[in-house]
């Protein structure tokens, strides 16, 4: 009898899970709106200008491959804290930031919420806004937290309930871990503005919260400096600890090389060495040292001016086929009878919550090959205008 006889199947994952599915899907028109890829208008997950070029450099100058140090290559790090906190120098110059690039932004969820649960003890509890990305729970859960929710989506309005947020933080218990997204927020593309995250940052503040910032699509909403107004704004709040984990899968168009970052902001330069010594800690349990090419990638584009300026570029290309598909989308949808879907233009990001039922998301699947996520989440960043017609004629149809 083997040891092993009694493992139970785990649940298939509900995004990763469906991108399997979907590979297995022999129908030829089908389209995976399901997991958050960007694609380009020929259907390809594009590979950058600005990367190419630093890779071929690379090849070029081809080197032997060392360890990076447990934290990472200092560039890469150096050069994420100036893309998160732009011009708040002052966080920078004290030194009260420690970051390690992480294997993608999950690995920064997860040692994050590591160290946290070390330096909180047995009280460790995180709300997540109601909802999130899925994996939020259970990253946080594996690390040993109890997960509590906010209020946070409105499906009445499909915008925020910013009145139920202020309300259930308020009510948190002192210590509490608050998981916040900067921007393009996943599942939902609703976003607060600079006065609300002004407002849930002096409740966080009041009450003795801490923040958890994940920022996996800086620069998909309007664009790198706006999109990290949350970021910039608690560096500014005299609220003296917050995270920020944030991923360049994105951003760099780089999904496979798993490149992100952790950043823990300290109150001071000695509290930050100390948290920084915790995440090395950390980071050598699991997995010892990031990866080499992805970081080099991404720090050799941010490290040149010209290249980083480019990049900016095809990001905002990027950004503004987003746009153009929702707009074309929801332009579609109301020409078939579907008006109701017009919030779609409103929400920010990769993703709308389409307010689509499981029951239609499955008959999307089902009849029509198009994949979305069970919660109604779609990624209009993997549409092309050749698609367009049939994915509208597909949600009219499961809306009638
Ligand atoms: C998504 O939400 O689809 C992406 O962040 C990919 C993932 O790992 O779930």
């Amino acid at each position: 009898m083997s040891l092993f006889a009694s493992v139970e199947m785990a649940p298939d994952d509900p995004i990763l899970g469906l991108v399997e599915t979907f590979l297995a899907d022999p129908r030829p028109d089908k389209v995976n709106l399901s997991i958050g890829v960007y694609h380009d208008e020929q259907g390809r997950i594009p590979l950058l200008e600005t990367v190419r070029e630093v890779e071929l450099h690379l090849a070029q100058a081809a080197a032997a491959r060392g360890y990076l140090p447990i934290d990472g290559l200092p560039a890469y790090n150096r050069l994420t804290q100036e893309l998160l906190f732009g011009g708040r120098t002052d966080i920078l110059a004290a030194g009260r930031v420690a970051t390690a690039q992480t294997i993608g932004g999950s690995a920064a969820l997860r040692v994050g919420a590591d160290v946290l649960r070390q330096a909180l003890g047995g009280h460790a509890k995180v709300a997540l806004s109601n909802p999130s990305w899925g994996n939020h729970a259970v990253v946080f859960r594996a690390a040993g937290f109890t997960v509590d929710q906010y209020r946070y989506f409105d499906p009445a309005s499909h915008g925020l309930n910013f009145a139920g947020m202020l309300e259930d933080l308020g009510r948190m218990e002192r210590g509490s871990v608050v998981l916040l997204h900067a921007c393009c927020h996943n599942p939902t593309g609703v976003d607060l503005d600079t006065a609300q995250w002004q407002q849930v940052i002096a409740v966080l503040d009041e009450r003795g919260l801490l923040p958890f910032v994940d920022m996996a699509y800086q620069g998909f909403d309007q664009g790198l400096e706006p999109d990290a107004r949350a970021v910039r704004l608690l560096a500014d709040s005299p609220i003296p600890a917050f995270v920020v984990c944030n991923s360049y899968s994105k951003s760099f168009s780089l999904y496979g090389e798993r490149v992100g970052a952790l950043s823990v902001v300290g109150a001071d330069r000695e509290e930050a060495t100390r948290l920084l010594s915790r995440i090395k800690q950390t980071i050598r349990s699991i997995y010892s040292s990031p990866a080499t090419h992805g970081g080099a990638l991404v720090a050799g584009v941010l490290g040149s001016a010209e290249l980083r300026a480019r990049w900016e570029a095809e990001l905002g290309d990027m950004r503004s086929r987003i746009h153009a598909m929702r707009a074309g989308l929801v332009e579609r949808l109301a020409a078939r009878g579907a008006p109701q879907y017009a919030f779609i233009n409103r929400q920010a990001g990769m993703f709308s919550y389409s307010g689509l039922s499981k029951a239609q998301v499955h008959r999307l699947r089902d009849e029509f090959a198009i994949y979305a996520v069970d919660n109604g989440r779609i990624c209009l960043a993997a549409l092309s205008r050749d698609k367009l017609d049939a994915v509208a004629d597909a949600i009219a149809a499961v809306s009638a």
